[in-house]
């Protein structure tokens, strides 16, 4: 059963072919998924060959499989995590009884939103990353932005497969809806503000990989714990795709803190501008920003939603069954930091309106987990220097913090002081010019843009010198 059917027309492990009515509406769809593909998926690069990985079966061996493929080719489909037999759920008010295999006509409401809001984030990040091709620092690069393109597109697939199967004519309506959004359109936008933002250059990229897409990551493994098994089985999925996406991130950003670190040793100067590489401080500016934009997809701090869908048994915590916990919380407390006048405090809140801020932190240390990597770089080149996440208060809109200005050190200040430093902070027009000046496509096999280090080693043990995207030719 953990083989994946690649003879049918939407390839899957969910035995479609069994299901006509299914099959059929999806494969409606499948045309019109295209059709968004090539007019919003990654502009001037459909008819190329690049070397990807695709999903053979849904275990750990099932993603051995490298090919070449022309991305409108790629075989997308629908693949759910094995089923865990006699599974039960593992919190909330339905804790030890079993999972359910269709939606409870009582959280049917919340399900769809939740599963349309998740949705919705995927083809939007593809919209956002349309126009990076044309940039790329590598070939190397340009693979691994074409993959993460098509994971997010078969995500899409993964949250419209639950839409038409468990949700009726409101869920095909909803996966229209999905194509129909345009991510930065004002009239017809994307659902979550990070996923209306522009994606503009590769330094960018890398920091949305990083730190939005980890939102994605946190928001899945809450809901891979969820009562409802298919949902629960599909993001579990999702998740071992997901891993990639953060290794593009990471590795992304690491590999420019080396090569600033090493142009700062060669040319003795912080100021690596001149000689074509990305600053220390410009780099924690765009850190700043796509880190608080990340942090309000969390949502409030207190929030009854969050605790109903815990108690409804819908959506968990991070690795809710490693937690040694009573899973239901009802007495419990979590520490939530929060601004008190002129002071920020942490006062302990009940545990189950807190569960945002408990994901968050969670998110959080995750995140900090590799900033100490990116600080071990600098580190080993012998330079004085840290990247610091900023405050959490900082730069926020939602939430406790929303309205208030907080130093990237944690201090409430007047808005006249905040603008003040602005630039000190955030990115400036003035960074912008200079890190689009950077962005000049480099194609040559083998070649890595100036501003950014090699990786490590190639994709799937190939050599860095790979044509991994043959541009030659179609
Ligand atoms: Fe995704
Ligand atoms: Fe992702």
């Amino acid at each position: 059963m953990a083989g994946v059917d690649y003879t049918e027309r939407i390839p899957n492990n969910v035995g479609l072919a069994d299901n006509r009515r299914l099959l059929r509406a999806l494969e409606e769809w499948q045309p019109r998924y295209l059709d968004w593909w090539r007019e919003m998926g990654p502009d001037g690069y459909q008819a190329k060959q690049v070397y990807l990985r695709t999903a053979v079966s849904v275990d750990a061996q099932g993603w051995a499989h490298f090919d070449w493929v022309r991305m409108p080719d790629y075989r997308w489909g629908i693949f759910l995590a094995e089923p865990e037999p006699n599974r039960v759920i593992a919190f909330g008010e339905h804790k030890g009884t079993p999972a359910w295999p269709d939606v409870p006509g009582e959280h049917r409401g919340t399900l769809r939103r939740l599963i349309v809001t998740q949705g919705d984030t995927e083809p939007a990040s593809v919209e956002q990353q349309r126009h990076l091709g044309r940039t790329c620092p590598s070939l190397y690069d340009l693979r691994n932005l074409f993959q993460v393109n098509v994971e997010e597109g078969r995500h899409l697939w993964a949250m419209v497969y639950l839409l038409h199967a468990h949700f009726g004519r409101d869920g095909r309506e909803e996966a229209e809806a999905l194509l129909q959004r345009r991510s930065g359109d004002s009239d017809k936008p994307r659902i979550l503000g990070a996923f209306n933002e522009k994606t503009p250059d590769w330094l960018s990229f890398f920091m949305f990989s990083f730190f939005t897409d980890r939102d994605g990551k946190y928001q899945l493994a809450a809901l891979a714990e969820s009562g409802f098994d298919p949902l629960a089985r599909t993001c579990r999925f999702m998740l071992t795709e997901e891993a990639h996406h953060m290794f593009v991130g990471e590795t992304g950003i690491s590999r420019v803190v080396q090569r600033t670190c090493e142009v700062m040793r060669e040319q003795r100067t912080d100021d690596v501008r001149r000689h074509g590489a990305i600053d220390l401080a410009t780099i924690q500016r765009y850190l700043n920003f796509h880190y608080s934009v990340s942090l309000d997809l969390f949502g409030s701090e207190i929030s009854t939603n969050a605790a109903n869908f815990y108690t409804a048994g819908v959506k968990g915590r991070f690795e809710e069954t490693k937690k040694t916990d009573d899973h239901v919380l009802r007495d419990a407390t979590y520490p939530v930091t929060q601004p008190d006048g002129e002071t920020i405090r942490t006062v302990e809140e009940p545990a189950l309106t807190a569960l945002n801020e408990r994901l968050r932190d969670d998110y959080i240390a995750d995140c900090q987990r590799g900033v100490d990597r990116w600080n071990a770089v600098i580190k080993r080149h012998g330079i004085a220097a840290e990247l610091r996440l900023p405050h959490r208060g900082f730069h926020r809109a939602i939430g406790n913090f929303a309205g208030l200005h907080v130093t990237p050190d944690g201090r409430v200040v007047s808005a006249a002081e905040w603008e003040a430093r602005r630039a000190e902070w955030l990115p400036t027009p003035d960074d912008q010019v200079f890190i689009t000046s950077l962005m000049t496509p480099v194609v040559e096999p083998g070649r890595y843009a100036g501003w950014i280090a090699p990786p490590a080693r190639g994709i799937n043990g190939q050599p860095l010198e790979f044509e991994y995207v043959r541009l030659a030719g179609e």
